[in-house]
């Protein structure tokens, strides 16, 4: 049984005390059943945000992160700078960061690796263009950003892997896969884990939906049996709004 799993990526929002603030109202209400919690901040409130989730069930992730360990690569952060300020999580290869910033599946690679060594969960981002869905590519698509973003890596290094689906036209544009389309990827790619690391690991590895999942779609997308949590991104910036779809989670699997 897999322990559904919703977390937080605020990207390039918030302050410092309105952070601080969603944090803590997040930390009081400690969910009433099985279900994993954590908040992605941005870096700069990372250490003020750890402070106000503290001993509580939310955890700590980063929304990137460098692969190099340390030295002149000004305005990038390694990861043991995200372990030395509480990070449990650190999500890669979001697609903002594929689309924007430029990132492709060897970059996504050496930080999926670099995570992984220094004892940082990843959170690994895979989607489809819209463009991609329309012409039948989905599933190549996801193929490649696995194989690429998993490359040399085995089973055991990959025990804390989490794959987060988000199909990019369903990120931030209120249009969210059904729940059939999301189990439809879903299921591709826990086959395709099954295919390269053994069924063992497949069943074992979350994967979170992500594309405004919001508190009146949560559940039912988390009643599909291969989607194990969401990757929320606008709809966590507010506390009832993510605590509605931590409820949803609750629902979803019990
Ligand atoms: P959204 O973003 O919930 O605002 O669609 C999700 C994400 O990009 O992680």
């Amino acid at each position: 049984m897999r322990t559904p799993f919703v977390a937080g990526n605020w990207k390039m929002n918030m302050l410092q005390s309105t952070g601080v603030e969603l944090a803590k109202a997040l930390a009081a209400v400690k969910p009433a059943g099985q279900v994993e919690v954590a908040v992605c901040p941005p870096f700069v409130y990372l250490a003020s945000v750890k402070q106000a989730i503290n001993s509580s069930h939310v955890k700590l992730g980063a929304q990137n992160v460098y692969f190099e360990a340390k030295g002149a690569f000004t305005g990038e952060i390694s990861c043991e700078m995200l372990k030395d300020v509480g990070c449990e999580y650190v999500i890669l290869g979001h697609s903002e960061r594929r689309h924007i910033l430029g990132e492709n599946d060897k970059m996504i690679n050496a930080k999926v690796k670099a995570a992984i060594g220094a004892g940082l969960k990843p959170i690994l981002c895979v989607g489809e263009l819209l463009e991609e869905r329309d012409a039948n590519k989905t599933e190549s698509v996801i193929e490649t950003q696995l194989t690429g973003g998993l490359e040399g890596l085995t089973a055991d290094q990959l025990k804390t892997l989490v794959i987060a689906y988000e199909p990019v036209w369903a990120i931030g544009t209120g249009r969210t896969a059904s729940p059939e389309q999301a189990q439809d990827v879903h299921q591709f790619i826990r086959n395709w884990l099954t295919g390269k690391f053994g069924n063992g690991f497949a069943q074992s590895v979350r994967i979170q939906y992500g594309g405004s999942v919001k508190g009146d779609n949560a559940e039912q997308l988390m009643s599909k049996p291969d989607v194990d949590g969401a990757l929320v991104g606008g709809a966590s910036l507010k506390a009832d709004d993510f605590l509605k779809i931590i409820d949803g989670a609750l629902a979803a699997k019990k």
